[in-house]
């Protein structure tokens, strides 16, 4: 025999990793696990324990405790009562304690590889080569953080306890991401694992203890969705940070919605892979490999859609299938398996019933010969399957399968491509594939994702952020940009109020108060204003007005004016043209964006008179606040057209070769419901931003005062400002804000007013997953950052290099 064909003949040995270490462990805790709360382990008090099993044999590891809500409570004490000297620990030092964990994830690193294959199913080469060096990685780059906080993010400080709860892929990994951000910057941590996989999270608070980490810190209790809804709702939480299934983020996203609970929402993913004509496809089958067999597909960013151009479509189904073929399914702890074993049977389930629910549908289903020894496996296996035409509305090609299942479509041109990858509620990640550097970037720019990998897929790392656009949920893991979620601005007292000169909010308040109302001033009742939808003046639908006063004098009020009703209609119109002109406005260039509000400045400030007047009508504000208020106005204008083209992305330094770009987009159509104080001013500091950023806008003027809004129409015809960019409904605020709030077009909805407003809109926003921003209706306007933080979603663009 030659050794040519020898080669051929050869199988694979098994090569299995100990599990002795892992087993070792369980064993010295008899087998069962406590709660860790105020660095001590404690029984549940509900007596009640469950069963973590090894989805690759379906034998029990060990008893999990099941926290009850008094539990929660221990928890949350212990958390809150650490909190003021952890958020006071100088970042030095906070810096050290992040450093030591990392160290000790270091030394242990086989012991949390093992203990999280034999818990998870996934292969122990994952396990060991990408979860724990991951985790170590997000633990030493925090501790920079930590040590930077407070010459990077002078203005802010922590936000207190905070409450995590993680999902069962990436077990420790997901862990790492919670925790490490939020103890860098000062919070205290009350973390949930989840139920089918909390072995490594155990392990982990005891890493915490070893190194010192000072009693509630950082607090971990196990459970199942009963925990999790307990720790959603426990009034001492500052802070939800959520990552696993869009119907629980849905929960909880309105179990929040008009709290002080700040939210960060990681959710699923259709994420698109998609591979041009000109593509390297022996490169692009190893990235499908990677995209959608990496950790049995159980990936939230998983490439779950292969997109194919229609001249290589054939030639990639081929090698892809020939790839499959070679694919391992297998022992999780075989050093030599590619595939491992799913989470649990309920999670195999419905890979089985999708799976079906594809065939049913028409779409062709293939899987490698071998396939069939799958399911004669002891434990949770399932083999590697791709359905080819598949219709772009079918359930597999629309619905997050979470196993190790494909569907691919063709598509003939780039406009195509870009069509169908954004055909998704979705938007969590992409990976675009061509030898065209031109393609792929301008590719990267159009497609509605967090991240997009080109020639790339599954690169992670802590410097770069994570998170999703649309329904995959918002806020951002990693880099600068995840810092946000676990960090709230300082009081006013210490920052710089937005406006900058002329007209300061204590100024304006007390020129108010000692105005004595200048009624004289008023014109008469003239005109009912229209709204201004589509960059024309429409009626309201309705045709209904409602009358605007000035201020009280004595008992009375003084009618100034009358505005537009506005009904769903109208929000209905006022969305459809945002939308329409939406993607036009975001591929205008910075310049022109900035050129087009200078001009917007410059004619407001030929009507300064006019609209000062027409403020100290509104407000009673005297005639030389309202000239200030005019002026810091158009100074905002400025200040906006001037961050069009100077809100610069980011260069994140991960250690991959590789250029991540981390590029500021537009949200895309943003509703703005207005606060009722400088009602000029407002609208400057607010939409200008918004309108800056690229952003289509919706606004409801202050039903307080309208008319500053209502007397913009001509400004806004005269200074270029493209058709339906810039929309203006007037009427009621509470019942616009519900329309807008359940419009799927609308992207993110910013809103002033009363906290059971704030509560409707965010409980309503949960339909699409939309952005929410809420904040008095009077008062101090929010900083300009925030502003254009809240404008922008930071897209993460990986583009390697090297040949
Ligand atoms: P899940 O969303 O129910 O579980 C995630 C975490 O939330 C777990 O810790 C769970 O205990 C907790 N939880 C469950 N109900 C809760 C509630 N009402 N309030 C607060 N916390 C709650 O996800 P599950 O059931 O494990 O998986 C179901 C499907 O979700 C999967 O098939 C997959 O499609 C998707 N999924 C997506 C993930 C992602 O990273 N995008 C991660 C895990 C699951
Ligand atoms: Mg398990």
């Amino acid at each position: 025999m030659k050794v040519a064909e020898l080669t051929k003949s050869l199988v694979y040995g098994a090569a299995p990793e100990a599990a002795k270490p892992a087993l070792d462990w369980i064993a010295e805790h008899n087998g069962r696990f406590q709660l860790f709360i105020n660095n001590e382990w404690k029984n549940p008090s509900g007596k009640e324990w469950f069963d973590s099993t090894n989805p690759a044999t379906g034998r029990k590891l060990g008893s999990i405790a099941q926290a009850t809500s008094t539990d929660v409570n221990a928890a949350v004490k212990a958390a809150r009562k650490a909190y003021p000297s952890w958020s006071a620990t100088p970042g030095h030092i906070r810096a050290r304690y992040l450093y030591a964990i990392a160290r000790q994830i270091q030394k242990h690193a086989r012991l949390f590889a093992v203990l999280e294959t034999i818990d998870n199913g996934k292969p122990i080469r994952e396990t060991r080569d990408i979860d724990i060096p991951l985790v170590a990685r997000h633990f030493y780059y925090h501790a920079g953080w930590a040590q930077l906080m407070d010459k990077e993010l002078p203005d802010h400080q922590a936000i207190g306890v905070v409450a995590q709860i993680i999902p069962w892929n990436f077990p420790l990994l997901m862990l790492s991401w919670k925790i490490a951000p939020a103890i860098a910057m000062g919070n205290t941590v009350v973390l949930k694992p989840a139920e089918f996989t909390s072995l490594t999270a155990l392990l982990f608070a005891e890493i915490c203890a070893s190194v010192g980490l000072p009693p509630g810190v950082v607090n971990i209790i196990t459970g199942d969705g009963r925990t999790g809804g307990a720790m959603v709702d426990h009034p001492d939480v500052d802070k939800i940070a959520f990552t696993g299934s869009t119907d629980v983020g849905r929960i909880i996203r309105k179990a929040t919605a008009g709290t002080h609970k700040k939210l960060s929402l990681e959710l699923g993913g259709k994420s698109p892979f998609m591979v041009f004509d000109d593509a390297d496809l022996d490169s692009a089958v190893e990235g499908v490999v990677d995209a959608i067999w990496f950790n049995q597909g159980q990936v939230c960013c998983a490439g779950s859609r292969l997109l194919v151009q229609e001249g290589v479509a054939d030639k990639m189904v081929k090698k892809l299938r020939a790839r499959m073929e070679k694919l391992r399914v297998g022992d999780p702890l075989d050093k030599a398996v590619d595939i491992g074993a799913i989470v649990a049977p309920v999670q195999l389930k419905q890979i089985q019933a999708l799976v079906k629910l594809g065939a049913d549908e028409g779409a062709t289903m293939w899987q490698p010969s071998w396939a069939a020894e799958c399911a004669k496996r002891e434990g949770c296996f399932y083999p590697p399957t791709l359905f080819t035409n598949v219709a772009p509305a079918s359930t597999i090609a629309q619905v997050e399968i979470f196993g190790p299942v494909l569907a691919a479509m063709t598509f003939r041109t780039p406009e195509e491509a870009v069509k169908l990858a954004n055909n998704s509620r979705y938007g969590l990640a992409a990976s675009i594939w061509s030898e065209d550097i031109n393609l792929a970037l301008d590719l990267a720019t159009q497609v509605k994702a967090g991240t997009v990998w080109i020639n790339s897929t599954n690169q992670f790392d802590a410097a770069s952020g994570f998170g999703g656009y649309r329904e995959s949920g918002f806020g951002r893991e990693g880099g600068r940009e995840g810092l946000f979620e676990y960090i709230k601005r300082k009081p006013a007292k210490e920052v710089k109020a937005p406006v900058s000169k002329g007209v300061s909010s204590q100024k304006a308040a007390t020129s108010r108060a000692s105005a004595g109302v200048s009624l004289s001033m008023a014109p008469a009742i003239d005109r009912t204003a229209k709204m201004f939808i589509g960059g024309k003046q429409a009626r309201p639908d309705g045709g209904l007005s409602i009358n605007v006063y000035g201020p009280a004098v004595g008992k009375s009020r003084n009618l100034i004016g009358e505005v537009g009703a506005g009904n769903r209609k109208d929000i209905r119109n006022a969305v459809e043209a945002a939308r329409a002109a939406a993607a036009g406005w975001a591929k205008a260039t910075a310049h022109n964006r900035a050129q087009v509000i200078y001009f917007l400045a410059e004619n407001l400030a030929a009507r300064t008179d006019e609209f000062a007047r027409r403020i100290t009508q509104q407000t009673g504000f005297s005639a030389n606040a309202a000239h200030a208020e005019v002026d810091a106005a158009i100074e905002q204008l400025f200040t906006a057209a001037a961050w069009a083209d100077k809100y610069d992305g980011r260069i994140h330094g991960v250690p991959q070769r590789n250029v991540t770009l981390a590029v500021p987009e537009p949200m895309g159509t943003v509703a703005i419901l207005m606060p009722d104080d400088y009602p000029l001013l407002a609208l400057a500091a607010l939409a200008a931003p918004a309108f800056a950023m690229g952003n289509a806008l919706v606004i409801v003027p202050s039903p307080a005062h309208p008319l500053s809004a209502t007397d913009l129409y001509q400004v806004l015809e005269t200074s270029d400002v493209p058709h339906g960019t810039i929309n203006i409904v007037t009427g009621n605020r509470d019942e616009l804000a519900k329309t807008l709030s359940e419009h799927d077009d609308i992207d993110s909805i910013w809103y002033a007013g009363p906290t059971p407003g704030q509560a409707a809109v965010q409980k309503a926003s949960a339909a699409n997953m939309k952005r929410t921003f809420v904040m008095d209706a009077s008062g101090a306007l929010p900083n300009l950052d925030d502003v254009l933080r809240e404008a922008t979603q930071v897209k993460n663009i990986w583009v390697p290099y090297g040949a």
